[in-house]
């Protein structure tokens, strides 16, 4: 092991979706082998990258916008390594290093065992740059560093990339292809976190339901709803949950694995996107809205108290009024508990961007969007409401931001709880009869049980 990095620091920033927050994980323990030391303080870093996003044109301008930040600190200390890593580095490539100066290294999602060489270089006044993507990395074998504060819940990347080609979406670009990670080292990595303390993992894939696993030496073969089952039993007090199911692949057999296994959270984030069949084919889904409808119809028989959240996307070309009305009745059908809502931003490369004019103005996406956002705030309050009177059980995650004498935590069905403290601490199942609410918090008393 080189012992030349002994004294440098890395501070890392995230943005976008969970699995990037996983993979700023693996960059820091890639890097912490090497003698590098995560800090949380910018000021003192010798090295600072930014793990990056590129779903929409906003989540990128929002990294440009840290990119001048970057470059007022290199002003006063020229010998600070910036890195850009991630989907943007992955999407932009060279053009980072040519367009933003202060750019020392463009590393993708792929290449990240790599940095320790790319950041020799930058450190040697080379600039430096890899975005291969590869057919086979899942960095089975690395146990990352856990970045997260609270220490008692953790994301578990299962898969990498995505084949599923959704018109709108840039993900196939930025991170390649489906591959599923080796089954055994996920349980390992479960297993040790547990014996951690920590109380709760979320597996993390582009779309989990295609987990498919096949041994190289053997007839063996793992589904999604296997493995959900091996990490369930590494023990009853570990929650499990997970992210993103695919609506044209989440299939019962995952549904029954979660009614078997209490620990497994009574909450499937399913994305419809729209709710309209003719919008759903032109985004290349796969399903139709029955098809969907009927996914939700088995949760609701199968799983009675499971809560399920969505994407939902507005303004994606040709969409018509009829086309968003469709939308609205789907999400007055499910009755959410809680959604993800975002205008359409076409994105290079994509089919849709190469083949269907991004038509609807901006003012009529915003009109849409705000009737979406307004029915769901509704439903999120009708799903609460529903909620009066019930008792949970709640895994304590730490204090609240308005009192010191209160704990939050969070349901099986993901919503969270705030009720007074006790003697209880985080890490602690409690039992909590929920008494009140607010437009984002459940509020509860603890209940002996
Ligand atoms: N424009 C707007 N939203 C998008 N999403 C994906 N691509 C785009 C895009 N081009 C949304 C989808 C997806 C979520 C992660 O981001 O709703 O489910
Ligand atoms: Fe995650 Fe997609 Fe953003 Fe990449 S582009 S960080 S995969 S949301």
């Amino acid at each position: 092991m080189s012992t030349s990095h002994a004294s440098q620091n890395l501070y890392i920033e995230t943005y976008g979706c969970q699995m990037n927050v996983a993979d700023s994980e693996i960059v820091a323990s890639v890097l912490e082998e090497k003698g590098y030391k995560v800090v949380e303080d910018i000021d003192s870093a010798d090295v600072i990258l930014v793990n990056t996003c590129s779903i929409r044109e906003n989540a990128e301008q929002r990294v440009w916008g840290r990119l001048d930040v970057f470059k007022q600190i290199k002003k006063k200390k020229p010998e600070v390594i910036v890195g850009v890593i991630g989907c943007m580095a992955e999407r932009l490539k060279e053009k980072l290093l040519e367009e933003e100066k202060i750019v020392d290294l463009v590393v993708g999602p792929d290449a990240y065992r790599d940095l320790p060489n790319i950041l020799e270089s930058a450190e040697g006044g080379q600039k430096a740059i890899n975005v291969l993507l590869s057919k086979e990395e899942t960095y089975a074998d690395i146990s990352p560093v856990r970045l997260g504060k609270n220490k008692i819940s953790a994301f578990v990347s299962i898969m990498r990339g995505c084949n599923n080609m959704c018109s709108y979406c840039i993900v196939p670009y930025v991170r390649g292809g489906e591959r599923s990670r080796d089954p055994y080292t996920i349980v390992r990595e479960v297993e040790e976190l547990y014996q951690k303390g920590y109380k709760e993992v979320t597996l993390l894939g582009q779309n989990v339901d295609s987990f498919n696993w096949k041994a190289e030496d053997s007839e063996e073969n793992i589904s999604f709803a296997q493995l959900l089952e091996m990490v369930a039993k590494v023990s009853p007090s570990l929650r499990v949950r997970f992210s993103t199911s695919h609506p044209k692949d989440m299939s019962d057999d995952v549904l029954y694995t979660m009614a078997m296994y209490n620990n497994i959270c009574n909450h499937i984030h399913l994305p419809a996107q729209s709710g309209s069949t003719r919008v759903l084919e032109q985004m290349n889904r796969k399903y139709t809205r029955e098809w969907y409808i009927g996914r939700i119809d088995a949760i609701k028989k199968i799983l009675p108290n499971c809560a399920i959240s969505t994407d939902i996307m507005t303004g994606f070309p040709g969409e018509t009024d009829e086309d968003h009305k469709d939308t609205l009745s789907l999400m007055e059908y499910v009755g959410y508990d809680m959604a993800y809502m975002f205008k359409y931003s076409e994105r290079p490369k994509t089919y849709a961007s190469r083949h269907l004019p991004d038509d609807i103005q901006d003012s009529v996406k915003s009109q849409r969007s705000t009737e979406i956002i307004d029915l769901q705030n509704k439903l999120s309050e009708q799903t609460k409401k529903e909620d009066l009177g019930k008792t949970f059980e709640v895994l304590v995650e730490g204090t609240s931001k308005k009192s010191k004498e209160q704990l939050y935590g969070r349901t099986s069905q993901n919503k969270v709880v705030v009720f007074p403290r006790h003697n209880y601490t985080v890490g602690d199942y409690v039992f909590v009869e929920i008494v009140d609410c607010t437009s984002a918090t459940l509020i509860g008393e603890i209940v002996t049980k």
